[in-house]
């Protein structure tokens, strides 16, 4: 159990993710359903952590809690949990061999594991099991992305009435709603759900299921984590079919930032970089550029700027735009880094690249955390063209770092970078508005010229990195909209 006794006001939240860092992480929602959880629990807040036990997680000291049925489609199914407490957050790993020991979390490569509508529904459907089990009710649920969607449906529509988890207000943040967990019509049937639910008002979406569609129609208040994603969704070039659900519930929607947990990405604390730095110490950031240029086989030439990008290499992030802007690149006295991992043909890209002009331009096509936090100390800019990014956290580490971010003026890229205005001193970053190759090399001459003036570059690296984007004034954003899913359950 939690060292602690619950301070009057303080709220137990329950988490449902299906990724919590350091356990299992595909991207950014891994760090925020493992960073925020410490924020709240840092305001007073009571926190369980719910997320599969998939095959790849090695588990951390704690103990077995029993296993209860979780029936999702006919079958004789239990879940097991698997107890641990970290920085007084309790986690709780939900087990089910056949769906979960698995090596990847939602697929090889870029083929989503079949029978995913079954594993996520008992993923939910288990979040909920663990609390009815053990005759324990949190104040609140709070589900992230369509993995977790129907996880108010089973609360409202199956057990409505239950005496433990009956009516659970339920926060559904979405990280990404271009990932919705859309399935086929007979859903409903092989999950044993109701029929009413396949109305348009509730789950249908295109004919068929839609988990995030779930999500958004049987929560108690929708958040996104940027205000500006927020506004976008909204439109329909960015609300993916669902931009009319998300507008009938505008009242209940709201953009909270993400936070950036200091204590992982600050070159002041950082153990996996060459050498620490801060903003008024920043000389160290030349012995961690050193050493980057070296592990990607670049030659050693201080003056020249090296640009980095560390990212999923899918067509979100743009990605494609750098490789279709490479004649303009190999023109520009610049060098650039690249880490990720994704499409064959960006990375193929890249590769034609690097073997052009092999002293300039290197990629490792990988994911690899350590490799991730040299790059953002070694790195001079920070290259993000994404097409659409819901917050973005590593433009947020790289101004930390002190790698100026060059953006494209969408989502929470926008909320998180200024653009630099030389003959004030003021701004952390370029940013430029379309998202194609012209816009991305005009924003990089912005660049390229402020990096011409080594003073103005200096301010411009140490406003951005004395920017405070912590956790905590997200963690109390969250606190008001629990308050008010409480308020109207
Ligand atoms: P998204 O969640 O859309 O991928 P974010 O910027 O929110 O974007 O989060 C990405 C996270 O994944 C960051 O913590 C980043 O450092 C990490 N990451 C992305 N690609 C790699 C990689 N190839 N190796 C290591 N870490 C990576
Ligand atoms: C998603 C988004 C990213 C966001 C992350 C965490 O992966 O693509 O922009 O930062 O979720 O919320």
């Amino acid at each position: 159990m939690l060292g602690f006794a619950a301070m009057p006001g303080s709220l137990h939240v329950a988490f449902a993710a299906s990724e919590v860092a350091p356990f299992v992480k595909t991207g950014g929602l891994a760090d925020v359903a493992s960073a925020l959880p410490r924020a709240l629990t840092a305001l007073g807040h009571r926190v369980t952590v719910l997320l599969p036990r998939y095959g790849t997680i090695a588990l951390p000291p704690g103990s077995f809690a029993g296993a209860v049925p979780v029936p999702v489609d006919g079958a004789h199914r239990s879940a097991g949990f698997y107890v641990s407490e970290q920085d007084a957050v309790r986690l709780v790993f939900v087990d089910h061999a056949e769906f979960f020991d698995r090596p990847f979390p939602y697929g090889v490569g870029n083929h989503d594991y079949e029978d995913n509508r079954l594993r996520f529904a008992f993923f939910s459907r288990a979040c909920l099991e663990f609390f009815r089990s053990r005759g324990e009710r949190p104040d609140l649920f709070h589900a992230h992305d369509w993995q977790t969607g129907l996880l108010p449906v089973y609360a409202k529509a199956l057990y409505a009435h239950d005496a433990v988890v009956g009516r659970m207000p339920v926060v559904f943040t979405i990280h990404n709603l271009a990932y919705q967990g859309n399935f086929p019509s007979d859903t409903l049937a092989v999950l044993g759900l109701p029929r009413h639910l396949g109305a348009p008002e509730a789950l249908e979406f295109h004919g068929g299921v839609g988990y995030m569609k779930a999500g958004l129609a049987f929560s108690e208040r929708l958040t996104t984590v940027s205000p500006t994603y927020a506004r976008e969704i909204r439109t329909p070039e960015h609300g993916y079919g669902l931009d009319g659900v998300l507008r009938a519930r505008a009242d209940d929607l709201s953009g909270i930032l993400n936070g950036v947990d200091y204590d992982e990405w600050d070159p002041r604390v950082d153990h996996f970089i060459a050498r620490r730095y801060s903003a008024q110490r920043p000389a160290g950031k030349r012995a961690c550029k050193a050493e980057l240029l070296a592990t990607f086989g670049l030659p050693a030439e201080p003056d020249l700027p090296l640009v980095a990008v560390v990212s999923r290499l899918v067509h979100q992030k743009g990605i494609d735009l750098v490789v279709g802007a490479s004649e303009d690149l190999l023109r520009r006295p610049l060098r650039l880094v690249v880490l990720g991992t994704g499409e064959r043909e960006v990375q193929d890209g890249f590769r034609r690249l690097a073997q052009r002009d092999p002293a300039r331009f290197a990629c490792r096509f990988a994911y690899d955390p350590v490799l991730a936090h040299k790059v953002e100390a070694g790195a001079d800019m920070f290259l993000m063209p994404s097409r659409y990014e819901p917050c973005g956290l590593t433009q947020m580490y790289s101004l930390r770092y002190g790698a100026v971010p060059i953006v494209r003026a969408t989502g929470g890229l926008r909320d998180t970078v200024e653009p630099w205005d030389a003959a004030r001193g003021e701004g952390t970053g370029f940013l430029f508005a379309h998202a194609d190759g012209t816009g991305l090399v005009w924003a990089l001459d912005r660049a390229l010229e402020a990096w011409g003036d080594a003073r103005g570059w200096r301010r411009l690296m140490r406003n951005g990195m004395t920017r405070d984007f912590s956790w905590r004034r997200s963690a109390e954003a969250y606190e008001t909209v629990y308050r008010s899913a409480i308020a109207d359950a």
